[in-house]
């Protein structure tokens, strides 16, 4: 078994169009940052995310702090059903995982399924496979289960045995497609796709172009998406316009009208069944001891802006097929 990750490399010439976007690859650092800080302070155990990012200089206010909680815990209850549902007999796609550890927290669970892809740009996965190769902790799990002679890696590349990290735009299909049949993408295993706040940055029609490949490519399947919602009132123009100002454009913030149009995106697109929740219903659903936990760890005065800022986020999750699993039954 290969021992180390910093074996020489197949450098590809994959193709990039890496020019634009700076903006948009400018928010993998944000949330991978303002996740490392509620982890810092005791929001949630990950023991890998400081590995890929460092600690912000700033404190992060709660309101956001427990923003990243709730999201956060919402895509892990639903991962961890979809896993529990199809026993690990599956596949997960994380389609702009930026600086995702979820990978690493499952192996840690005995969780994980037949094999983890991870998508992001190529720049942002040169990254990440920077950070994966020259940190033990991060490359021993992926060898560890790889047990294969060959492994293949490049600059935006690494295919594993269970896991794969794929640099690809995903508002171009058919490269997408290729390169993830290319790290055998089995389309007859259930499959979750999750997108955590990535369609916001494509136009409605990519976004739909990519939600209809997901459910027309898979028998059984799930998709995960979550977003910004209610971004018509007043609250949700600011934060359109706080972010142009960072040079970040929402292109896609019109399907984020309403929960009703992030179902409908999904339902228009190939989906059987749709259900999203805005993140201030979720947080009131979450356990009352981990409220308690988290509501103890720092003070918060601005209750009003932590019920606007998690109305303007939800969570949607759609099926197709997997009767015989229960998939339709997920909730958070
Ligand atoms: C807000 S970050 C979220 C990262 C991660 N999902 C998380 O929640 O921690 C958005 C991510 O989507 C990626 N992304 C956005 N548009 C993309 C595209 N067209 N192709 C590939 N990645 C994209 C960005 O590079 C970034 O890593």
């Amino acid at each position: 078994m290969a021992a180390s990750l910093r074996r020489p490399s197949t450098i590809s010439s994959s193709s990039s169009t890496e020019a634009d976007d700076e903006g948009v690859r400018g928010t993998c650092e944000d949330a991978s940052m303002c996740k490392r800080f509620a982890v810092s302070i005791g929001y949630w155990d990950d023991p890998y995310i400081q590995h890929f990012v460092r600690l912000s200089k700033e404190r992060k206010a709660p309101e956001i702090n427990r923003g990243y909680f709730a999201r956060v815990h919402g895509i892990s209850q639903l991962m961890k059903a979809f896993l529990r549902k199809t026993e690990c007999h599956c596949q997960v796609i994380n389609l702009g995982a930026g600086m995702d550890t979820a990978f690493w927290m499952l192996k840690d669970q005995d969780l994980l399924p037949s094999k983890y892809f991870e998508v992001d740009f190529p720049m942002i996965v040169t990254r990440k496979l920077h950070n994966i190769k020259f940190k033990p902790l991060l490359s021993q799990p992926i060898l560890e289960l790889h047990c294969e002679d060959t492994l293949h890696m490049d600059g935006h590349l690494l295919d594993s045995k269970r896991y794969a990290i794929i640099g690809a735009d995903l508002r171009d299909i058919s490269e997408l497609e290729e390169k993830l049949k290319k790290c055998n993408m089995n389309t007859q295993l259930p499959t979750l796709l999750v997108t955590e706040c990535v369609l916001v940055y494509m136009t409605p029609e990519q976004s739909a172009s990519l939600i209809k490949w997901a459910a027309s490519s898979f028998v059984t399947a799930m998709f995960v998406n979550y977003e910004q919602v209610n971004m018509e009132d007043r609250f949700g123009q600011i934060m359109v316009e706080n972010l142009r100002r960072r040079q970040c454009d929402l292109a896609g913030v019109e399907p984020c009208k309403s929960l009703e149009s992030q179902k409908q995106r999904l339902l228009s697109n190939g989906w059987e069944t749709a259900s999203a929740m805005n993140m201030m219903e979720l947080y009131s659903r979450l356990p009352r001891t981990e409220v308690s936990r988290i509501e103890s760890l720092e003070f918060l005065d601005e209750l009003e802006l932590l019920e606007q800022l998690m109305q303007h986020y939800c969570l949607c999750w759609a099926t197709k097929g997997g009767s015989h699993l229960g998939l339709k039954d997920i909730t958070c």
